[in-house]
């Protein structure tokens, strides 16, 4: 017996049902604190009344979230010795709390933190390496803000483009993702994650959130198995096999089952097929929504019962006190074993034993000098850096020479939380007293890098109005250039629903009387989703693509506006140019249009995979053996040159098609991708090596299987052909 299970059981022994309900019990910060749950009283106050009816009355085995905004470090170390003190002292079993925050892209909600890019542009980067980077420097800053466990990384595939969640996600691709999720977790988790700067991760949210049938956030997903298991389990599996400790159930209903509820996702799927050993929690409130918003349960009592014996381990209750109760009572009238309670106590605790919890419930804060640290902030900016797309470039308008007059104007010039996104401060990221002080938005960076004396502001729009276009046109006439910053607020979840992808047309507006002055326009887009743009794409000359590239996107932009730095970020996503046209690269050959007599397809406004550089790249020597008999790996190389005058990093690609299969095949999948770095004139030849299971699908049997056949390969604009035997 290891030494963790010895003393889990030891201690298991020790426990009573009391104490193993509240173990299952997770509330939010809100439940100690002074006020009303999310409208809590500032300054942010616990109420000792209320810690010990949650802690040591109800004996909760976990806390989560901040109470509206962030808080200074020190708020955090009274926070969490107040808790650890109470549970170690004077709750029953002496258990610490296990403390649970989204830490999504840096420790977002500690003041001062280092913010990385947002998932979907970290996936923009193409550089696995920067998602361990985001998540070592995530996890030091969250462990130095107390808490040892985060929400993240979302492995849900961004598929659909009006999903107010589309930019918590690594993209649209299973490669891509799966790839972003294990480096993710290597940097949460590291290889010991009892190490102080280590966090605990966790994958959510498990399974089919991101499909939302109507695009709507927490709306109805059909799924079917196929799809299921081909494009939504690989990220989570990837995530698994990564070693992540901890899984949160997706809040939506999968073909009319909520997740919550289903034995066959959480327990025949989750733990029985994918091996899963580790925690899994619900997500906010979710339990209550299966009696008051799904309906297939009639009260409280009855959701619990489900959800449990689905295979639920910890409730995030998150505002109330009567989970473990009715949890209790279910037990003791034998409608919920005692097996399954003591399977999830189980897990809950080698969570914390593997954390450290029981020797460390926390660090001091002296432990942590790298806090927001330079080092952190130029990993972060190296990021936001690799993470910004540049889109059109026509007759080279970019890059800008740093004596051009420049009007900056559009509602995301001058506004960081249109860098940030969402869990940025606040839930919603959308209150700029909580940015980092002295973080410059596009604008300020724009004026730190050229002088203030070369550029003049004006608003022209809000998101949605019009404020002033006719002024920026006007001072459009005294400028060079036009750098029109475009796109959305910051949002997530429900709030973040919308009803038309379009970008408002005030914004659109704003860029047409740009337009009209003739002087050159940059499109700079900052969003988290694709806005659709097809009516003012072609006024513009030159479009730079953000994603929500974090605290230092301003500066990362104002590089590439002025060649301090060559483009490299590619696209995660297939941008839309139709609102709709929404298929994804990898869709079916009769995924078809027909316009002026002809059968096209997919027109979208920017391909995955997409994005210039100011260098050029040509590719050559495109090998690979005409046969393979699939007992060895296949090797696939190209050679690769920069033929233009700068050093540059490219994203080799490597897309292969199946020519014949049983289940229509893609046009085209990814199957490898390597991002190399190039010194003009320079050549490398880039090699792949393919296995069997590279080129399997989803059979009609719901079954993986690789088809002997042709297959054609695809890197660059060079294809080949090979055949599998
Ligand atoms: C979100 C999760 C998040 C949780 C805790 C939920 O509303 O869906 O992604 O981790 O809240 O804040």
């Amino acid at each position: 017996m290891t030494d963790r299970n010895r003393f889990i059981k030891d201690l298991m022994a020790k426990m009573d049902l009391k104490d193993k309900v509240g173990e299952m019990t997770q509330v939010a910060i809100d439940v100690i604190s002074k006020g009303k749950p999310q409208k809590l009283v500032e300054p942010h106050t616990l109420v000792k009344t209320r810690m010990q009816d949650a802690i040591v009355k109800h004996r909760v085995g976990s806390i989560l979230n901040v109470g509206g905004h962030a808080y200074t470090r020190e708020h955090w170390y009274e926070i969490m010795k107040s808790i650890q003190e109470l549970a170690t002292k004077e709750k029953k079993s002496g258990i610490p709390v296990l403390y649970g925050i989204d830490a999504i892209h840096g420790a977002n909600y500690t003041q001062q933190a280092t913010l990385f890019p947002q998932q979907l542009a970290l996936a923009a980067t193409w550089n696995p390496s920067l998602a361990t980077k985001m998540g070592e420097v995530s996890s030091y800053e969250t462990r130095a803000s107390t808490i040892p466990w985060n929400f993240s990384p979302v492995c849900d595939l961004g598929y659909d483009p009006r999903w107010s969640r589309l930019w918590e996600g690594f993209g649209e691709d299973v490669l891509l993702a799966s790839e972003m999720v294990k480096a993710a977790v290597k940097g949460y988790q590291g290889n010991d994650v009892s190490n102080k700067n280590k966090v605990a991760a966790c994958l959510k949210h498990f399974m089919g959130y991101s499909m939302p049938l109507s695009g709507k956030d927490r709306s109805p997903a059909w799924i079917p198995e196929r799809k299921l298991r081909e494009y939504v389990m690989p990220p989570f599996q990837a995530g698994i096999d990564a070693g992540a400790k901890t899984v949160m159930i997706c809040s939506g209903e999968v073909n009319g089952e909520p997740v919550h509820a289903s034995k066959w996702i959480l327990t025949d799927l989750l733990r029985k097929e994918m091996g899963f050993e580790g925690l899994v929690v619900s997500d906010w409130e979710d339990i209550h929504f299966l009696y008051t918003r799904h309906r297939v349960a009639k009260d409280y009592k009855d959701a619990i019962r489900l959800s449990v014996n689905a295979g639920l381990d910890m409730a995030m209750v998150p505002f109330d006190l009567k989970f473990p109760v009715l949890l209790k009572e279910l037990v003791e009238e034998g409608k919920v074993p005692m097996s399954r309670i003591n399977e999830s106590v189980k897990r809950i605790l080698n969570v914390k034993y593997d954390l450290g919890l029981f020797e460390n419930p926390y660090y001091p804060k002296e432990d942590y000098k790298k806090f927001g640290s330079k080092a952190h902030t130029k990993a972060a900016f190296e990021a936001a850096l690799e993470s910004i797309v540049l889109l059109k470039n026509e007759k080279k308008t970019l890059p800008l020479s740093k004596n051009t007059k420049v009007l900056v104007t559009g509602p995301t010039a001058n506004l960081l939380s249109a860098l940030n996104g969402g869990w940025t401060g606040t839930w919603q990221g959308d209150e700029p007293e909580y940015d980092t002080p002295g973080k410059p938005a596009i604008l300020e960076a724009i004026q730190k890098k050229i002088g203030k004396e070369n550029v003049t502001f004006v608003e022209g729009t809000t998101f949605d109005k019009n404020v002033n276009t006719e002024k920026a046109a006007t001072a459009a006439e005294q400028a060079d250039v036009i750098i029109a910053c475009v796109g959305e607020y910051s949002y997530t979840e429900k709030p973040g629903d919308i009803d038309d992808l379009t970008l408002p047309k005030a914004q659109q507006e704003l860029v047409h009387s740009l337009a009209k002055t003739g002087k050159p326009v940059i499109l700079i887009l900052a969003e988290g989703r694709p806005r659709i743009i097809n009516e003012i794409e072609p006024k513009a000359n030159a479009i730079i693509g953000s994603f929500y590239p974090g605290n230092e996107g301003g500066r990362a932009i104002a590089d590439i506006l002025f060649g301090d730095y060559n483009p490299n970020g590619k696209m995660p996503f297939t941008y839309p140019k139709f609102i709709n046209g929404l298929e994804r690269y990898d869709h079916k050959g009769t995924d078809l249009v027909y316009i002026d007599s002809e059968m096209t397809n997919f027109r979208p406004q920017f391909e995955f995979g997409f994005g210039l550089s100011y260098t050029t790249f040509n590719y050559s020597s495109l090998k690979v053996e005409p046969v393979w008999d699939g007992t060895r790996e296949l090797e696939i190389s190209v050679d690769v040159k920069n033929t233009g005058k700068i050093a540059g990093m490219e994203v080799v690609q490597l897309y292969i098609a199946d020519l014949v299969a049983s289940i229509t095949p893609s046009v085209k999948k990814l199957k490898g991708f390597q991002k190399i770095n190039l010194e003009p004139g320079k050549s490398k030849s880039v090699t792949f090596k393919i296995t069997l299971p590279d080129l399997a699908f989803v059979g009609l049997d719901n079954q993986w299987i690789t088809e002997a056949g042709e297959f054609e390969v695809m890197i660059g604009n060079l294809k080949k052909k090979f055949e599998l035997q």
